[in-house]
């Protein structure tokens, strides 16, 4: 990679990527890559940041209860999203404005999935659009956000299809974008050079706060209901995934409109600051589900044993968002790589160490609350 394809030049290149042993540790180096209002965005959340932490802090209050003398030889990490395969359930979230880590941005990130047999979910506000990503042959999905103007919304829609993405992600959870004051008190812009491609044309109106937030007051649907599913559903024959649901009532809503899969999320701390630990409410939402659709997750997940905890309470993958960003800002596309594959083989290990040869083998007993927790 040569100097200008960094966002910092004057940083230096990373010399052994594989010195960096844990999402944490990317994290450090990331933030001394990226600059303030860049990694600020990316590592922020909304309010006082409680549930950022708090998604976090809530792994630690389930503990593992692993199986012994089971022959873990052999460990096959597979399994299937929607019907698609997949190398190991962790799954690319849909994260905003990538190129302000890294110059290929959301095309690094894509071929570094790739490379790997990873899914990414493509975000609404990329900075490279959904057809050059597709180009990356990754195994894709799209992430939706629904603008006032519903024909540009079925256009995005229709061009996800043509692009061959896989399911379309509505993002439920963000009617209205978190108030993030990291964001207020940076004046989140875009930087120069960077636009949200799929959107031509389309700026991020001027404002004395987050710029990023006075857009989605100008052009998102906040007016978006349970009733404008079956809309969006008349539009496409992909399967719908809805993004952000954290109660067992709307997850049975979900699965009486058609969706096929739910994500459990609080779209990573960003956006009502107070809501629980994803982690905590996966159970009810998988009670409440009763097996009629796919259950995924994301917020936290930083190692194999989240991975693990998460999949034992009934999450059929996970998805992970700063943790490949943080790889993205340290080295583009290799980057990437290297986180997805250390936290692939951390849960590896974990499945192997809780007598797991296959994901299909990981069950409900192999979690408890800590003892001592609140629960
Ligand atoms: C910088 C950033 C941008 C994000 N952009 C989007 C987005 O455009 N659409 C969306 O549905 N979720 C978005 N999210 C939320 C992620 O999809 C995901 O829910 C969250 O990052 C998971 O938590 P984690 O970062 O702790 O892994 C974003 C998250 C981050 C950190």
């Amino acid at each position: 990679m040569s100097a200008n394809e960094r966002i910092r030049p004057d940083v230096p290149p990373v010399a052994d990527l594989g010195a960096y042993l844990t999402v944490d540790e990317f994290e450090e180096a990331a933030r001394g890559r990226l600059p303030r209002m860049v990694f600020d965005y990316y590592a922020g959340g909304a309010g006082e940041e409680w549930t950022l932490a708090e998604n976090r802090r809530a792994f630690e209050r389930w503990v593992l209860r692993p199986r012994v003398l089971v022959d873990v030889s052999e460990i096959d990490l597979r399994t299937t999203v929607l019907g698609q395969e997949v190398a190991f359930p962790i799954l690319l979230a849909p994260t905003a404005l990538q190129r302000m880590a890294h110059r290929y941005g959301e095309l690094a990130t894509a071929r570094a999935a790739a490379s790997v047999g990873a899914l990414m979910v493509l975000s609404t506000v990329s900075t490279a659009s959904m057809e050059e990503v597709a180009n990356s042959g990754a195994r894709r999905w799209f992430q939706l956000y629904v603008l006032k103007d519903r024909e540009l919304t079925a256009e995005l829609v229709k061009r996800a299809h043509a692009a061959g993405y896989g399911a379309l992600v509505l993002t439920v959870d963000a009617p209205i974008l978190g108030r993030r004051f990291r964001d207020d008190r940076n004046r989140f812009s875009l930087p120069p050079g960077i636009a949200m491609a799929n959107l031509e044309g389309m700026g991020l109106p001027e404002s004395e706060g987050s710029r990023m937030f006075a857009f989605f007051v100008e052009r998102h649907d906040a007016s978006f209901a349970w009733d404008d599913v079956a809309w969006l559903a008349s539009l496409t024959p992909m399967p719908i995934v809805l993004k952000g649901i954290v109660r067992g009532d709307d997850a049975r809503m979900a699965v009486d409109a058609g969706v096929q899969a739910l994500v459990v999320s609080n779209h990573g701390g960003r956006q009502l600051d107070g809501a629980s630990a994803t982690i905590d409410v996966l159970p009810d939402v998988v009670g409440a589900v009763e097996g009629r659709a796919e259950v995924l997750i994301d917020g936290g997940i930083r190692r194999g044993s989240d991975v693990m905890k998460a999949m034992a309470l009934g999450a059929r993958a996970v998805l992970i968002g700063r943790p490949y960003l943080w790889g993205l800002a340290v080295d583009g596309e290799a980057g990437v790589r290297r986180v997805l594959e250390l936290l692939r083989d951390d849960f590896a290990l974990a499945m192997a160490l809780c007598g797991c040869p296959k994901v299909s083998d990981i069950d409900r007993s192999l979690v408890a609350p800590a003892p001592g927790g609140l629960r």
